[in-house]
This record gives C-alpha cells, sequence and structure tokens, in this order.
C-alpha cells in the first residue's frame, strides 16, 4: 500500500496542470509545513530565525520544469533577488537551484549563461551554489554543465548525487579525485530498475558507502539525510576517523525532524537547513508527501480545518 501511494505522489509531482492551479492558489494543504513562505521576504525572516538558532541555510526558490525561455529568465532574476537579500541582511546561506528551473528542457547553451550569471553575483558576495539533481533523464546533462560551470567558479559551486543510481559509485569516485564539493542524497525520483536499485535496503547501504568514499577522499561531504541510522553511523566515522567539522556537514529538509536537527546543534555538529520557499511548491510538496505518505494524515487535517 505505502509502495503504491509514493508511486502515487511521484506520478502526482509531474503533472503540469495540477501544478498550475496550485501556484494561483497560494500555500494549501499543509504545504506550509515543508515551505518557508511564498516570498523572498518570508525565506529572509525565516533564515535570520534559523542562523540564531546555530542552523546555516540553503536557500531554494522553488520551481522546475520550465518549458518557456520566459519563465527561466524570471526565475533566474529569481535567483539573484534572494542572493542580494541574503547578502544585504548578511546571512548565513547558500543557494540550491535546478537546472530545469533555468531552461535546460529549452537549451543547454541558455542554461548554463543563466547558471553562469547566478554562480558569478554569489560569488561577488563569497557564496555557494549547489545544483540539485533532478530525475534520470536530466543526470548527464546536469553533470555536463555543472563542470563547465565549476572549471570557472570551483570554490563556489557543488553537486548533488543520489545514492539510488547505479552510476553514482562511478560519478564519485570521479569527483573525489578532483576534490568537488557534494552534497549525497538517497534519491527523490521514481527511477527505472535498469538505472537505479530498486530495493531501499540497497540505496541505504549504498548511501552509507559513497558517504564514506567521499570523506575518506577528503573532500566535503554534505550528508543530507533524516535517517537516524545513517546518521549515527557516520557520527561514529567521523569521530573514528577524526575528520574535523569543516570536511562536513548535516543538511535536512525544512519541517523535517526538526528536534533532531535541534539535538544535533546542540551536540555541536554542522547542520545546514534546506529551506524551499515560493509560489511553485507542489512538485516539492508532493515528493515530500511520497517519502512519508503518512504525511497525508496532516494534509488531510488542514483540508478541514480551511
Ligand atoms: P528515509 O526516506 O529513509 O527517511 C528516514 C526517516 O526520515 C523517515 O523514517 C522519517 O522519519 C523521516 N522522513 C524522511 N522523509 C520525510 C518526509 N518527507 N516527511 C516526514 N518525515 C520524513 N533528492 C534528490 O533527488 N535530489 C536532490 O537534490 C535532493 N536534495 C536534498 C537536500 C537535502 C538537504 C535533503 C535532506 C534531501 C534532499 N533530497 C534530494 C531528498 C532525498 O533524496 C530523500 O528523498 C529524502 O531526504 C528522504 O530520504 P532520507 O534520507 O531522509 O531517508
Amino acid at each position: 500500500m505505502e509502495q503504491i501511494m509514493r508511486n502515487m505522489f511521484l506520478y502526482m509531482a509531474k503533472n503540469q496542470s495540477a501544478n498550475r492551479l496550485a501556484k494561483r492558489y497560494g500555500l494549501r494543504f499543509g504545504a506550509r509545513r515543508f515551505v518557508a513562505g511564498e516570498t523572498v521576504d518570508n525565506a529572509v525572516t525565516k533564515t535570520k530565525a534559523l542562523n540564531e538558532q546555530g542552523f546555516k541555510v540553503t536557500l531554494d526558490h522553488l520551481g522546475e520544469s520550465v518549458f518557456t525561455r520566459k519563465e527561466a529568465e524570471e526565475a533566474a532574476k529569481d535567483c539573484l533577488r534572494t542572493l542580494d537579500a541574503a547578502a544585504k541582511e548578511k546571512l548565513t546561506v547558500y543557494l540550491s537551484i535546478k537546472l530545469t528551473q533555468l531552461g535546460l528542457d529549452i537549451d543547454e547553451a541558455f542554461c548554463l549563461e543563466q547558471v553562469r550569471g547566478i554562480v558569478a553575483r554569489a560569488a561577488g558576495y563569497g557564496y555557494f551554489v549547489r545544483i540539485d539533481i533532478e530525475d534520470y533523464a536530466h543526470n548527464e546533462a546536469t553533470l555536463r554543465l555543472f563542470n563547465r560551470v565549476r572549471s570557472e567558479f570551483p570554490d563556489h559551486i557543488g553537486l548533488v548525487i543520489q545514492a539510488c543510481l547505479y552510476k553514482s559509485k562511478k560519478d564519485v569516485e570521479v569527483f573525489g579525485k578532483e576534490g568537488v564539493n557534494l552534497r549525497l542524497v538517497k534519491g527523490a525520483y521514481k527511477e527505472s530498475p535498469r538505472v537505479a536499485f530498486p530495493d531501499k535496503a540497497d540505496v541505504d547501504k549504498n548511501f552509507i558507502h559513497l558517504l564514506e568514499m567521499h570523506l575518506t577522499n577528503g573532500c566535503f561531504t554534505a550528508i543530507a539525510t533524516h535517517d537516524d541510522t545513517v546518521i549515527d553511523h557516520m557520527k561514529q566515522f567521523i569521530a573514528n576517523r577524526g575528520i574535523q567539522k569543516d570536511q562536513y556537514e548535516f543538511q535536512m529538509l525544512y519541517g523535517i525532524r526538526t528536534q533532531l536537527q535541534e539535538r544535533l546543534v546542540r551536540e555541536g555538529y554542522p547542520v545546514r537547513v534546506y529551506v524551499p520557499f515560493g509560489r511553485d511548491w507542489y512538485a516539492y510538496f508532493m515528493r515530500r508527501l511520497a517519502e512519508r505518505p503518512a504525511n497525508v494524515g496532516f494534509v488531510l487535517k488542514s483540508m478541514f480545518k480551511s
């Protein structure tokens, strides 16, 4: 049953009509639990509060699967506005971006120019940009574009790698040799068993393997998970190997396992919260429901409240 619901939410995440409707009607159905608000001001306010509590933040101006140049250019401007606002308020943040929001499906060269502009602005402020990783269909193009921008701004850009994909071991090996700053995640998209482990236990095992590999290679590693078993294992690994705090951080999503986030900060670990905001919340929200179909309970509650 859980698998059926998971597949259903991942299928719904791709529904463009529902996405358009959701944008028009604002944050609904409990999405506020996972999304910090609709405006840059909302995001700045939430980030300030998180920074004061000892968290670092990565901001994500929500959006993906954009198919017109105008929308993609608008998305790039939103990223620049976010960076400007963060710098003005001296926030401890970086930016997470999705390439399909910036025109990857329209024209790769156009997308490259947009990303270059965003990373140049971030570098000017001493900030960093992380390219989120999307579904397998966009994987190779994302890596290609990342490598192009990295050659110009090596210290200001990083990538995400998904443990669910068979190819990721090779990617982490290559990036490990080149000292690339990676966020490792399990993977949030529905993929074919031809390219990804169908069994969650294999994903979890590969996740730990890739985390250990990248840390052992001496590279900065963002351990992005809410999974207690992985977190406890990595705490032990970090302690045993004497890995310093400037080589890793734990990362979690806004609104998910907040008590665990707070506990890690109290214990002295570096923790960064991924703070999504904006009107284009629908697909992001569907993926969060897919990860934990039990979340549907509070969606129903919020529907009866409003
Ligand atoms: P797992 O799914 O095994 O969950 C472990 C426990 O965490 C659950 O038992 C539950 O308690 C809690 N939990 C997890 N998800 C929850 C939810 N939605 N609601 C409530 N509780 C939940 N993916 C991707 O493909 N590309 C990307 O760029 C990113 N970026 C990214 C950044 C950051 C900072 C994080 C934390 C995650 C991502 N992801 C991602 C998502 C990632 O791939 C994965 O889908 C989720 O993190 C869920 O997997 P966990 O590792 O948390 O483990």
